[in-house]
């Protein structure tokens, strides 16, 4: 039986100030916990905090410097003893293979493996404090299923999800020992701000909020793994399962065939 948002949490989740995280902010907040909240954007935080101004703390910082988050560590401790670190904030850019630039590559990395990396600097001493209270303590990290399937023009999002996933694997191999929960988050086509600039056709898209339900309800069920929604994650999974050679065929095809639309649309 989980314990995990039972009783009131503080709960720090980056990527607040749009899509997924600030539904995830919205719904956690309507169920009475207190959270620090962070993006780049001050203005999107001040927004949030205006729900609950004595349960929101905006702690603004770019979450891939390292002395900027530095700067926030002492917000997260000024809230009381932390309950969970969600992060969350990530970044989507796709490759146009003919004219290859590997910053694409980068950028994803930075954002989505590093910034995340570098967010436990800070988080990893709050959620050990809490521990050592005997308290529960758990680090969820949002991954996404792209990474299941080589889809086209996903080189650097698809690697930096999976990269981000085997780093939160590994970190819940070795802090199993410590009693520090690891929950790793992977949904398919959310519709936010990252995805309405998708200009190709998104699946089982579900709602910010959907997700966010989804979301919370995993993480109060005490799951560790929260993929959604299922029809997709499925057809994913069974799609991966198959030998490598038919995978590069249809893989080879679906792009081809986004390419034809993309030439046709453009
Ligand atoms: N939408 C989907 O279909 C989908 C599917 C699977 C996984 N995901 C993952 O879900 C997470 C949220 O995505 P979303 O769809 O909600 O996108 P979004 O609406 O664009 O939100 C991204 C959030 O991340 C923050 N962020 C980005 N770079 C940052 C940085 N360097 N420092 C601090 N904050 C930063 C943004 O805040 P500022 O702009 O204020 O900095 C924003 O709050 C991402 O990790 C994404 O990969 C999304």
């Amino acid at each position: 039986m989980s314990v995990r948002l039972e009783s009131t949490s503080n709960i720090w989740i980056t990527g607040a100030s749009s899509g997924i995280g600030e539904a995830v902010a919205r719904a956690l907040v309507e169920q009475g916990h207190n959270l620090i909240v962070t993006g780049r954007r001050q203005e999107a935080l001040d927004n949030l905090k205006a729900l609950a101004p004595d349960r929101i703390t905006p702690a603004r910082a770019d979450t891939t410097g390292k002395e900027e988050l530095q700067g926030i560590a002492g917000s997260l401790e000024a809230h009381g003893d932390l309950n969970m670190a969600i992060l969350n904030a990530g970044t989507c850019e796709y490759l146009d293979i003919a004219d290859y630039d590997s910053d694409v590559i980068s950028n994803n990395i930075t954002t989505n493996v590093v910034g995340t990396a570098r967010c436990l600097d800070i988080a990893l001493p709050a959620l050990r404090r809490t521990v050592a209270k005997g308290q529960p303590a758990t680090l969820v990290i949002v991954s996404s299923s792209a990474w299941w399937f080589p889809f086209g023009r996903a080189e650097g999002y698809g690697a930096s999800k999976a990269a981000l996933t085997y780093f939160a694997h590994s970190l819940r191999a070795d802090l199993a020992q410590e009693g520090i929960d690891v929950v790793v988050v992977s949904p398919g086509f959310v519709k936010t701000p990252l995805t309405d600039r998708n200009d190709f056709p998104m699946p089982f898209l579900v709602s910010a909020e959907d997700a966010a339900g989804r979301i919370v309800k995993g993480l109060r069920k005490g799951s560790n793994e929260i993929a959604f929604p299922k029809r997709f994650t499925w057809m994913l999974k069974a799609l991966g399962a198959l030998p490598q050679g038919l995978i590069d065929r249809i893989a080879a095809s679906m792009s081809r065939q986004s390419r034809k639309e993309q030439e046709t649309n453009g």
